[in-house]
């Protein structure tokens, strides 16, 4: 943005100038307005000079000139025009101001200075002006302002550029706030705040963004039936719309189990899982869940090698534990299909191998694992993916962790096969191979299966770590990111969380960030519902926002999904006036 349309954009009057401080220790500035007018979290820009800073108010601090005018109530003693006037120049309150970006403006306008500055830009000699990461400091008593609708725009994007989507607004004046989708999808993401915070509200809203963008399928673990189709509000008992009533050609309900009915509603279609899909790894990951003993890895490994990594499952199933027969000398012994029979024969330890067989039994039950599925449904969830259209995985009413943990964990490994496979045919023939079409999938409690005991053994924590470069990222929900494991967390690029009260929650949320203890305090602060910060590698610079509401509106200004009209005031805007 050029400095003219900064200024007609910014009609702002300053609010204080520069003091002191540092860039370690934040920029302190003295206000000359109320201080009921700047909040924790404000937004601000220091003018100085050729450059121009942006800033967060980190804390508001009373000062006086001498202690003795703070302690006395001069008010009481002096006539109120006069204490007015004392107070005026004895007593002040301090901003404490967080540098976090600075902009090249160039010299002043209608300066000689100005066009010899614009022409080099103009010519390519020099570089078009970016937010840089601040290395200096504005000088003393450089101006202080809130930020503009200009300025916002200026560092997180204009709402009229592609790819640019509306999150939610500044909370002191309402201007929007941009997230930028490419940039979004490019690395893993999160979503975090205690519960009733309006995470899965903001979810439903970036993935209505994703899905309207449409540069990265959607493949949503949709543990809770939330996403796919209507929902009622907890709170509110307001109907909440599904990401299919608004996308009904671009997203797949899938079901989980035969017949699944969701709400009463019937999915696109149902997946079942073949026998022959579970692999050892998969039973592995439901060691809590299923409280196996650490004799089950050698256990499943003899299995594999009697009957294979296809057909040890069913085989497995298929034998009877603790059936006996008696021999020719009328002993009783193991039945030769039985579990027994199998582990003498194997060497394995009879024990360990009922006792697995035991605690299989909720896998051996489950309605949805069949050994001849009616239809290759995890082969269909790809199909869909690769053809750019969305999914979400309702659970239906297998509600538990197992359910969740073994679906979604075989599910994710043959996507991240098919992704592998797909990044490195397109690497090695990038005429024939097309580069495949970046997938995001979404992990409500993703907790679940990323913390610290499990992170090593789920496909998640690959795809959070490297995946990255095989064009498939997570967006993961979770009320408890200090459960989520250290080395996920901090691969996470953009960072949106709603309040959080519990310290290790969000020292997690920040790991990794510049400016902790000041951000620590912003989000401890922010409004228990629908209000959020907006961290990390994703965005340009943290900021807390109000969140934008999911509602009759957003679908209304969702481009494209119904002529959005633009105010008057808008176009006289991006005309300059
Ligand atoms: N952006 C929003 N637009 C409209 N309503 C919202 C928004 N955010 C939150 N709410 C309200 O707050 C309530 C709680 O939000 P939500 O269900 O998203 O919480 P949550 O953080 O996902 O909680 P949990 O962790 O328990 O799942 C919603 O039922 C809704 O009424
Ligand atoms: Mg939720």
């Amino acid at each position: 943005m050029t400095n003219q349309q900064s200024k007609i954009n910014n009609p702002q009057s300053a609010i204080g100038f520069i003091v002191g401080g540092g860039l370690r220790e934040s920029l302190l500035a003295r206000l000359t307005v109320t201080a009921d007018q700047i909040q924790e979290g404000g937004f601000v820009v220091i003018e100085s000079g050729d450059w121009q800073f942006y800033g967060l108010v980190t804390d508001l601090r009373l000062g006086a000139s001498d202690p003795r005018f703070a302690d006395e109530q001069s008010e009481e003693r002096l006539p109120a025009e006069l204490a007015h006037l004392l107070h005026g120049q004895t007593l002040f309150t301090d901003l404490e101001v967080m540098p976090a970006l600075m902009l090249e403006r160039g010299p002043e306008l209608d300066s000689q200075e100005y066009a010899r500055w614009r022409q080099q830009i103009d010519l390519g000699l020099k570089d078009e002006p970016r937010p840089l990461p601040v290395k200096t400091v504005p000088p003393h008593h450089a101006k202080v302002r809130l930020a503009g609708p200009g300025d916002i725009a200026e560092i997180f994007g204009k709402a009229e550029v592609q790819g640019n989507f509306v999150i939610g607004e500044t909370r002191e004046q309402g201007h929007p706030v941009c997230i930028n989708l490419d940039k979004f999808v490019q690395r893993s993401s999160g979503v975090f705040g205690a519960t009733g915070t309006g995470k899965s509200f903001l979810a439903r809203i970036v993935l209505a963004g994703l899905i309207q963008y449409n540069r990265a399928s959607v493949l949503v673990f949709d543990m809770h039936n939330e996403y796919g189709l209507d929902d009622t509000a907890s709170d509110t008992g307001e109907r909440v719309i599904g990401l299919r009533t608004k996308f009904p050609t671009r997203m797949r309900v899938v079901g989980l189990g035969p017949g699944a009915q969701i709400r009463g509603q019937t999915p696109d279609f149902n997946l079942e899982i073949a026998a022959r899909d579970i692999r050892p790894e998969d039973i592995e990951l439901l060691t809590r869940e299923l409280n196996l003993k650490e004799t089950t890895p050698t256990t499943l490994e003899a299995l594999v090698a009697s009957f294979g990594a296809e057909h040890w499952f069913a085989k497995f199933k298929a034998m009877k534990s603790g059936a006996v027969i008696e021999d020719e000398n009328g002993k009783k012994v193991p039945a030769p299909d039985s579990v027994a029979a199998w582990a003498n024969a194997r060497g394995v330890n009879v024990m360990a191998a009922e006792g697995l067989y035991s605690k299989l039994g909720r896998v051996f039950r489950l309605p949805y694992v069949v050994e001849n599925p009616a239809s290759d449904g995890i082969g269909e969830i790809i199909k869909a993916l690769e053809a750019g259209q969305h999914v979400a995985l309702s659970f239906g009413r297998f509600e538990r962790d197992l359910d969740y943990l073994l679906v979604s964990n075989l599910l994710t490994r043959r996507i991240r096969q098919t992704w592998e496979h797909k990044t490195n045919q397109h690497r090695s023939q990038p005429e024939q191979a097309e580069e495949p079409r970046p997938l995001v999938i979404v992990l409500e409690e993703a907790h679940k299966l990323l913390n610290r005991e499990m992170a090593a053994q789920t496909t998640f924590s690959t795809i959070a770590r490297e995946l990255r470069k095989y064009y498939v990222t997570l967006l993961i929900i979770d009320q408890r990111p200090s459960q989520i494991y250290d080395e996920v967390m901090s691969q996470l690029g953009t960072r949106i969380s709603g309040w959080l009260g519990d310290d290790d929650d969000i020292r997690a949320v920040l790991s990794g960030l510049a400016g902790r203890e000041a951000l620590r305090g912003m989000l401890a602060h922010l409004q228990p519902k629908e209000e959020v910060l907006l961290l990390g590698w994703g965005v340009p610079m943290p900021l807390p926002v109000r969140s934008r509401r999911y509602d009759e509106r957003f679908w209304e200004e969702l481009p494209g999904k119904k002529g959005r009209k633009r105010s008057q005031d808008e176009i006289l805007e991006e005309l300059g006036f």
